[in-house]
């Protein structure tokens, strides 16, 4: 089998692509990536010499460069996104086109190409947010921010290529995922390198919201079993189970890396910020998938990640990082 994973350099793409070529003596995997400040190569170099492992450096929203990297390809699994939900506060067009234009310009390939299986991978964030209670995949769609509305609209033309033309497709939609190689401007790996950095840990709000989290391979490994197993057509929630709020996240890593709870700093609330994300996976615990990660302890083993990699993140701290982190922090305090 041939998988086209395309934003394979980000977090959950990456990992994704080490446990495919891991788990599968016999696959091929082609990883198209456009390296946005949030691609990166050095997530990869354990497996950059596998053979069965190619990169191409392109845009998914470039139908030329889409058109060549689909050739018998059997199966496409699409984590190339836009991410970041602050981001999107501060620019919303990037996210629209990448993750709705994009989109299409995958699944119109796909088509022409008669690609065996879509997968589109998605985040409960395009539930919106629950007070109580957890969302099924049938209920409706109510993002709150341009990075979920952008999500959304992706999905809908997912489903709209299944209904219309017949595309084999499949959509997952998980929780917040943390582990090695995600991003430093995410909540977990923001606050455990600030904290190692003795730097402040700006948290929003009064730190209530609530987030589900899951090890990013748990996630893997859900997406793997919704590739293989899934009905074409459907959707499937892949959540961990570990609803926190973020004060509980936050006082956690302080305690593992034994730094002191002056360091949280309270800045004040995102914008639309929703209350708490929740969601039923029922249906893909039926393809026989669970998360297999204690959450205390795949915490534990992230924070000793990150104090093991330093060369890995404090690249990312450099200039740009600086800048971006002066806009969106500074002068914030409650
Ligand atoms: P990430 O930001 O770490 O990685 C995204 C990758 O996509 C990067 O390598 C980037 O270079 C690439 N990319 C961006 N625009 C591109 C384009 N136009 N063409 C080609 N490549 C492009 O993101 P992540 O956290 O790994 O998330 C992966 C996917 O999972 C996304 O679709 C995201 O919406 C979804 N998701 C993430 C989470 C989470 O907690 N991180 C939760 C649910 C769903
Ligand atoms: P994030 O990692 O951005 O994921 P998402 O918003 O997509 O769920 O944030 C997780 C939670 O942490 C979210 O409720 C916002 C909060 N947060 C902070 O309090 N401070 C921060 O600096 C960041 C990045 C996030």
């Amino acid at each position: 089998m041939k998988i086209l994973v395309t934003g394979g350099a980000g977090f959950i793409g990456s990992n994704f692509i080490r446990l495919i070529l891991e788990k599968y003596g016999d696959y091929e995997v082609v990883n198209l990536d456009k390296l946005t400040y949030a691609g990166n190569l050095d997530n990869l170099r354990d497996v950059e010499k596998d053979e069965r492992y190619r990169f191409v450096q392109g845009d998914i929203c470039d139908p030329q460069v889409v058109d060549k990297v689909m050739n018998g390809v059997d199966a496409v699994v699409n984590f190339a996104a836009e991410s970041h939900v602050d981001r999107s506060i501060g620019g919303p067009a990037d996210f629209i086109h990448t993750d709705v234009y994009g989109t299409y310009v995958l699944l119109e390939a796909a088509r022409q190409h008669g690609v065996g299986r879509y997968l589109q991978i998605s985040t409960d964030e395009v539930y919106g947010s629950i007070r109580d209670g957890s969302f099924s995949e049938t209920d409706i769609l109510d993002p709150s921010s341009p990075y979920s509305a952008s999500k959304a609209g992706g999905d809908m033309q997912v489903m709209a290529y299944h209904t219309t033309f017949g595309l084999p497709t499949l959509i997952t939609r998980s929780s917040n995922n943390f582990g090695p190689y995600q991003h430093v401007e995410k909540l977990i790996p923001l606050f455990i390198t600030n904290a190692m950095e003795e730097r402040e840990l700006p948290l929003y709000g009064d730190g209530t919201n609530v987030r589900d989290w899951i090890y990013v391979t748990d996630n893997c490994e859900g997406i793997d079993a919704v590739l293989h197993e899934g009905e074409v057509g459907r959707i499937y929630n892949i959540g961990g189970g570990n609803e926190r709020d973020n004060i509980t996240i936050t006082r956690m890593i302080l305690e593992i890396l034994g730094k002191p709870e002056s360091l949280i700093k309270r800045v004040s609330d995102r914008l639309g910020h929703d209350f708490r994300y929740s969601i039923d996976c029922s249906r893909a615990r039926a393809l026989g998938w669970s998360p297999a990660h204690d959450f205390e302890s795949a915490l534990r083993e992230t924070v000793q990640w990150y104090v093991d990699n330093r060369w890995w993140w404090e690249k990312q701290k450099g200039e740009e990082f600086q800048e971006y982190y002066k806009q969106q922090y500074e002068g914030k305090s409650e």
